[in-house]
C-alpha cells in the first residue's frame, strides 16, 4: 500500500513539472468525423500516450472532443474530457496547471469531486461565467469548455501564453482546436476551398462561440482579458496591500544591519 502511494506521488510530481498532455476538439465537421478523430488523434499522440479518451455526445452533432496523457495519474479522476456530477451537461479539456485551485475552493466554497486542479475551471465558469472564470485562474493553461445545455463553446489561454492552444475556424463555422498545430493540418485540408489558416489563440484571451444544431459554431466574442502589466484579478499569494511602498528599502536596511 505504501509503495503504491509513493508511486502515485512520484507521478503527480513528474506530471506537474512537464507538459504531458494534449487536447483536441473539432466542431461541425460533417465528412467522416470518426475517421478524422482517430487519424488526427494518432498524429498528436506521437509520444505514445498512456491513456487517451475521445468523447462523442449525441447532443453535439458532428463534434468530437479528445484528450491524451503520457502518465497515468489518478486514472479515474485525472482523465479528461472532465465531466462533473454537479454539472453533467458540460465538459472541459485543459492542458495546464492551476496553482490556486485549493484557494479558490476556500474563497468560493467549491466542493471538488476530483483531485484534479482542472476541476476549478468548471466551478468558476458555472458560478461566474467565462470572463470571471479566466480572470480568476492563477496558472498556465489552454482550455476548451463545452456547455451542451447552453450550446456554447469557450476557449481560454493563460495571460502570457505559456501553454499552447491552436485553432482553425472556417467560413462555414467548422472549428478545430488543438494543443499542437499539426493536429489541425488535416482538418484544414478537409476544408478545401473554404480554407482558413491554423493560428494560435493569442495569450490572455478567451473566446465564446454559439454551438449550432448541426455542430458548426458562430463566434460571439473574442476578448483580451489580460495585458502584461495589468493587476491580476485573482488573489495573489502575496497581497498587494501587504507590500508597503518602501518594502524593498526596509529590507535592504534590515540586511545591512
Ligand atoms: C449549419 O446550420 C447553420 C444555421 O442553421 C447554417 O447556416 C449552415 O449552413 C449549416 N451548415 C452546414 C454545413 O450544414
Amino acid at each position: 500500500m505504501r509503495q503504491v502511494e509513493h508511486i502515485v506521488y512520484l507521478c503527480v510530481f513528474i506530471s506537474g513539472t512537464t507538459e504531458m498532455c494534449g487536447i483536441w476538439a473539432v466542431f461541425g465537421l460533417t465528412s467522416n468525423i470518426h475517421g478524422q478523430c482517430s487519424s488526427t488523434f494518432y498524429k498528436i499522440s506521437h509520444r505514445g500516450p498512456d491513456a487517451w479518451r475521445l468523447e462523442y455526445d449525441q447532443r453535439m452533432k458532428n463534434c468530437c472532443v479528445g484528450f491524451h496523457r503520457l502518465t497515468i495519474v489518478d486514472t479515474i479522476y485525472g482523465m479528461q474530457p472532465m465531466k462533473l456530477h454537479k454539472y453533467p451537461s458540460s465538459m472541459v479539456i485543459c492542458n495546464g496547471e492551476l496553482y490556486n485551485c485549493k484557494r479558490l475552493a476556500e474563497q468560493y466554497g467549491f466542493e471538488y469531486e476530483t483531485y484534479n486542479d482542472v476541476e476549478c475551471i468548471l466551478h468558476l465558469y458555472h458560478e461566474f461565467g467565462i470572463e470571471e472564470c479566466v480572470k480568476n485562474l492563477d496558472g498556465v493553461f489552454g482550455f476548451c469548455i463545452v456547455d451542451i445545455a447552453k450550446r456554447k463553446v469557450f476557449l481560454g489561454r493563460d495571460p502570457y501564453g505559456v501553454r499552447p492552444i491552436f485553432k482553425v475556424l472556417s467560413e462555414t463555422g467548422v472549428l478545430g482546436i488543438c494543443s499542437e498545430a499539426k493536429g489541425l493540418i488535416e482538418i484544414e485540408h478537409e476544408l478545401k476551398g473554404d480554407r482558413k489558416k491554423v493560428a494560435p489563440l493569442p495569450p490572455g484571451t478567451f473566446e465564446e462561440y454559439d454551438l449550432l444544431e448541426n455542430g458548426t459554431v458562430k463566434l460571439v466574442r473574442s476578448k483580451k482579458y489580460f495585458s502584461p502589466g495589468d493587476k491580476p484579478a485573482f488573489r495573489p499569494f502575496v497581497l498587494y496591500e501587504d507590500l508597503s511602498p518602501n518594502a524593498h528599502t526596509d529590507n535592504i536596511r534590515k540586511l545591512s544591519h
